[in-house]
């Protein structure tokens, strides 16, 4: 048999790892569990499972296009963003063209680009950010796709709003950037991009956002696109026709308008973000100020001896080895009780 054997180099994900009985702070989920109106409604959905789910998630497009002050025609959904990130990738690249993003950042992005053959170029990262002239260095007439993440998982650094549109004016003419903002509505710098003006501006903007994080729907699976209408016209073309099932449709549809779950998660985000740099100053460690949920610190030898150490400990965070920074950890923000426990288990292996 005959296979793709330029498939074999292709990494398989690397998720964040846990144990029974461990507070899980690697894979950046709400610690506040789902948002209950949409738990409500996906039990109240379940009698409909017997039925196809609706092909073209109309209700969710729309509620997600009046949140965004944009037409219906802008937004695809999908499958979490992994599956959206695919549908950018298999209406765009093919073998002989290039993608280009960051060498420290999220995986998907080489997976989604590699699985239909086009070849992924990577600039380092600067001081934990992506580096705008030195992606637009790896540019050429092939490049078809640029993938910024921003903030960056996993150093949760930002590009800024200048700094972007310099990008969106610069890059090739034939090149979508897609901007995945999975992280976006934790940030508060005043200069993070201001996404949807520049999609206003440029048509070949690819804005990405989840509802596996603020709204705490990892286990549901829905992402979604915002672009030009022609960009998401092309999109819809390599989507599966039922990708988004039922119980995904109503769940992130109520999750939209549950505003008091969106408040608490970001307080909460917000107070433990504060006790976590706190934590890592005291101690003298080194961070990247972060605009997400989560925070990337230095741990001076390999990532995983403290990943271990910590587990030990009933704490599971997240080493960066697989994301080529094998000194560097990920912790997310969890609730105040897991952050104490955090907190009491760094103590122990640094002082112990
Ligand atoms: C930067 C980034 N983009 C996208 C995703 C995938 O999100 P989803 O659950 O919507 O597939 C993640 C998940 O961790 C992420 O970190």
């Amino acid at each position: 048999m005959l296979f793709r054997d330029d498939l074999l180099s292709l990494a398989p994900y690397t998720p964040g790892q846990t144990r029974p009985g461990a507070i899980k702070l690697s894979s950046n989920e709400n610690p506040l569990g789902p948002s209950p109106r949409a738990v409500e409604a996906v039990r109240n959905a379940l009698d409909g499972l017997n039925r196809y789910p609706d092909g073209a998630s109309r209700l969710l497009r729309e509620a997600i296009a009046r949140r965004y002050d944009l037409d219906p025609t802008q937004v695809v959904t999908g499958n979490g963003s992994d599956e959206v990130l695919t549908l950018i990738a298999g209406c765009s690249v093919r073998p002989g063209v290039n993608a280009v993003t960051a060498a420290n950042t999220f995986s998907e992005y080489t997976f989604a680009a590699r699985l239909f053959g086009a070849n992924v170029r990577k600039a380092p990262l600067r001081e934990g950010r992506f580096d705008p002239e030195a992606l637009l260095a790896l540019c050429d007439q092939s490049t078809r796709l640029m993938f910024l993440c921003n903030p960056n998982n996993p150093t949760g650094t930002y590009l800024t709003h200048a700094e972007v549109e310099r990008i969106l004016r610069l890059a090739p003419a034939e090149t979508l950037v897609v901007l995945d903002e999975a992280y976006a509505d934790y940030a508060m710098a005043e200069d993070f991009p201001r996404s949807l003006e520049l999609l206003k501006k440029y048509e070949r903007l690819v804005i990405l956002r989840t509802f596996s994080k603020l709204y705490g729907l990892a286990g549901l699976r829905v992402g979604f696109a915002l672009a030009h209408p022609e960009v998401a016209e092309w999109m819809q073309r390599v989507r599966q026709p039922f990708n988004n099932g039922n119980l995904a449709q109503a769940g992130a549809l109520a999750a939209l308008e549950d505003t008091e779950f969106v408040a608490r998660s970001l307080q909460i985000n917000r107070e433990g973000m504060e006790r976590l740099t706190r934590f890592l100053e005291a101690r003298k460690l080194v961070y990247y100020p972060s605009q997400a949920n989560f925070v990337c610190f230095h741990c001076a030898g390999d990532a995983r001896v403290l990943f271990e150490a910590l587990l030990e400990e009933g704490v599971a965070v997240r080493p960066l080895n697989s994301f080529g920074l094998s000194e560097w950890v990920r912790v997310t923000v969890g609730a105040p009780e897991q952050l104490d426990r955090f907190f009491a288990a760094m103590d122990r292996r640094f002082n112990g």
